[in-house]
Order: C-alpha cells, then sequence, then structure tokens
C-alpha cells in the first residue's frame, strides 16, 4: 500500500497517523483537509515534500474526490465535524461532512475500486451504565445520543451497506476516547491544560462522575496501521487501551501534575444528553491482529501531553481565545433555554 489518501489529515487523530506513517511504512501520503476551524497547518509541518502533500478541499466536493481517489491505494477516512457540544447547537454541518461526505467517498471508492478504511467512534453506542461489568464489543447495538454521534453512526452504516451491496474493499474502526499532541483546545484535556496555561479555572460538566476510556492517539495510529496489513473486508474493529477514568479523576491527575489543588476548578452545567460512560473491549483487535497499545499508563501519558502544551504555545494559542468566547455563548444560550 504505497499511496494513502487521508481525509481530515490536518485534524488532530489523522495528524498523528500521518506522522506515525511517514516514521513507520514508505507510504506517500496526500492529505485532503478542508482546513475548518480544527485544522491546524503547523500539525505537519517538517515532512518530507517527496512523501507528503497537502490538498485543501472538502469530502464533499464530487469533482475533487473523483480526482484524487484513482491516484490512490487506499482511502483512510479521518475528515468530520468531532466535537459534541458543537452538534448540540449547530448540528446541519455535521450531517453535510459527516454523512454526505462519507457517501461522496463511498462512491469514488466503489468506481474506482480503491480500499477504504472508514475511522469512527465508540459512541456509536450510546453510553453504559457506571456499574455495568459489559464493554462495547464488535456486536453492541448502535444507539447513538447526539447529533455528532448519530451522524457518525448513519457514516458507518453507509459504510456496511456499501461493502454489502457493492462489494467495496472496506473496513471500520471504532476508537474510544483519544488525547496527544495537535488535540484542539475545545477538548476536555487540552481546554484544561491550556486554561492552566492561560491562567483561567479548568471546566467540569455535571458532576464529573462521566466516564472516558482514554487512549493515546499514537496508540489509534498503530491499530489502523495493523488493520491496513491485517484487517478482514467488511469487518469491523474495536480499539481502545482499558484506559477508563472518570472526568474527575482525570483533572484531579491534570492539577497535580501541573502543581495546583485539587479544588482548582469551576463546576458549569452539564452537556445535554452527556453520555455517562464508554468501554471499549479491543480483544479482537489484540487476539486476531495481534495489536498492543504502548501507552499503557495514562498519568505518564497526560505528563507528555502537558510538557507538549507548554511548549507548544504558538500551536494553540491563536485558538483559544475564540474557543473559549464560543463556550461563553453556548453556555448562555443554555441558560436562556433552561429559563424559558
Ligand atoms: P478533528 O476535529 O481534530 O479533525 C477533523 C479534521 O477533519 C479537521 O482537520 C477538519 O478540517 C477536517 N474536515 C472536517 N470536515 C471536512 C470536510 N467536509 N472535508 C474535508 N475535511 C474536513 O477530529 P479528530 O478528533 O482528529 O477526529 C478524527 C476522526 O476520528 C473523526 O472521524 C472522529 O469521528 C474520529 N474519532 C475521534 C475520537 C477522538 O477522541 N477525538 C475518537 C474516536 C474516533
Ligand atoms: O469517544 C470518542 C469521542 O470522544 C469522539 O468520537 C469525539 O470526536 C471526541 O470529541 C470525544 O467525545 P467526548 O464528548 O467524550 O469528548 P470531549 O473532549 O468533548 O469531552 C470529554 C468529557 O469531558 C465529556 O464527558 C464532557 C467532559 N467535559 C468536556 C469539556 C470540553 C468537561 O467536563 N468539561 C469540558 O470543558
Amino acid at each position: 500500500m504505497k499511496r494513502i489518501l487521508v481525509t481530515g489529515g490536518a485534524g488532530f487523530i489523522g495528524a498523528n497517523f500521518v506522522h506515525h506513517m511517514i516514521a513507520h511504512s514508505d507510504a506517500e501520503i496526500t492529505v485532503l483537509d478542508k482546513m475548518s476551524y480544527a485544522a491546524n497547518r503547523a500539525s505537519l509541518e517538517g515532512l518530507d515534500p517527496k512523501r507528503f502533500t497537502l490538498v485543501q478541499g472538502d469530502i464533499c466536493d464530487y469533482v475533487l474526490v473523483n480526482e484524487l481517489v484513482p491516484q490512490h491505494d487506499a482511502v483512510i477516512h479521518f475528515a468530520a465535524e468531532t466535537h459534541n457540544d458543537n452538534s448540540l447547537h449547530d448540528p446541519r454541518i455535521f450531517l453535510k461532512s459527516n454523512v454526505m461526505g462519507t457517501f461522496e467517498l463511498l462512491e469514488a471508492v466503489r468506481h474506482h475500486e480503491v480500499r477504504l478504511h472508514h475511522i469512527s467512534t465508540d459512541e456509536v453506542y450510546g453510553d453504559l451504565e457506571l456499574d455495568d461489568p459489559q464493554r462495547f464489543t464488535e456486536t453492541t447495538p448502535y444507539q447513538p445520543s447526539s447529533p455528532y454521534s448519530a451522524s457518525k453512526a448513519s457514516s458507518d452504516l453507509l459504510v456496511k451497506a456499501w461493502v454489502r451491496s457493492f462489494g467495496i474493499e472496506a473496513t471500520l474502526s471504532n476508537c474510544s476516547n483519544n488525547y496527544g499532541p495537535f488535540q484542539h483546545v475545545e477538548k476536555f484535556i487540552p481546554r484544561q491544560i491550556t486554561s492552566i496555561l492561560s491562567g483561567l479555572p479548568p471546566k467540569l460538566y455535571g458532576n464529573g462522575a462521566n466516564v472516558r476510556d482514554w487512549i493515546h492517539a499514537s496508540d489509534h495510529s498503530s491499530a489502523v496501521q495493523r488493520i491496513l496489513e491485517a484487517g478482514e473486508r467488511g469487518r469491523t474493529y474495536l480499539i481502545g487501551a482499558d484506559g477508563e477514568r472518570s472526568n474527575r479523576e482525570v483533572l484531579g491527575l491534570i492539577l497535580e501534575l501541573m502543581g495546583r489543588d485539587a479544588d482548582d476548578f469551576e463546576w458549569v452545567a452539564d452537556r445535554a444528553g452527556h453520555d455517562l460512560r464508554y468501554a471499549i473491549d479491543a480483544t479482537v483487535l489484540r487476539e486476531e491482529l495481534g495489536w498492543r497499545p504502548q501507552y499503557t499508563d495514562l498519568e505518564r501519558g497526560l505528563g507528555a501531553t502537558i510538557d507538549w502544551y507548554r511548549q507548544h504555545r504558538s500551536w494553540w494559542e491563536p485558538a483559544k481565545a475564540r474557543t473559549e468566547e464560543r463556550y461563553r455563548r453556548q453556555l448562555s444560550g443554555e441558560e436562556a433555554r433552561m429559563a424559558s
């Protein structure tokens, strides 16, 4: 697999994947990214131009997609609108990019007979009770809660239908919450780290008991590479690294690692429809494909991530004020809605 088209490669996980593949394969990579607010050119700086090209464009652009797809041996599809809070306030773009964009790619890989790997999320399975001994598996029924997760569930179902009806060469993966370098400051972990670095209080939704199953983005990348090498056509693989923690625990670790008091944060109104707990059982990936995560100690991974944000202020500072302003507007809209 020499020539790879990575959609959404200027976003968080896509950029980590591009760096991973440049370091751990001989692939030549084209990134197709529309450079939304979530993208950052600086995440792709320094890559060898003989092996890497960035094309700014939309996956909904039929002409562009049909020009690029046949020039590649595989498409790895990360591009999406990804933030739950935004999807609650302005869902339209989520359906456009996540559903219609995936449809355009599916039609292109079908007509040009190109392999596709579709990147998805554990949120398609809904949520679990805190004390539920079950975790999500490849056979858990879909039950998405938010406009974002419903749009991702829709895109997964389209991929499965294109495999069954048209025989396209596709695999899927559903991963848990990622953290690491290049993550936008709107997301939980970078928001808290960059708030502390900016002298702002971290913000915890609801009662802080919601659980997420954290995995380092470089482990997500190695899992996707393994699926590209050995995954079976039409199969879904769940990716997770046994990293369950409550939001309160994660924030506690960040505060401790950054030398702050344990209560040095603010409680804020909960997210509407907030999923309680996600948890992935990655047995299939581990046992059938022999994949193992490298970051098994969340505290160590968080420490390295905090160092990265300390050392890359110019990467995140331009987006910080804009993002906090967006949160302020969303929160005041939410308060007005609850008061009426
Ligand atoms: P991100 O928001 O950081 O990046 C998304 C990228 O997609 C951005 O660069 C954006 O410009 C691009 N994009 C959006 N719409 C586009 C369009 N119409 N055409 C071209 N490019 C477009 O997201 P992320 O966190 O890196 O997530 C990447 C993928 O991984 C998504 O499909 C997401 O659902 C999935 N995922 C994310 C997580 C997580 O914890 N962040 C976990 C599991 C799965
Ligand atoms: O599970 C995979 C999903 O993880 C991906 O599909 C999504 O693209 C990705 O954004 C992420 O979704 P979450 O909604 O879990 O991530 P987020 O970073 O927005 O929030 C993580 C948890 O932290 C969630 O329970 C809400 C809470 N939170 C978030 C923010 C931004 C806070 O308590 N305070 C905050 O300021």
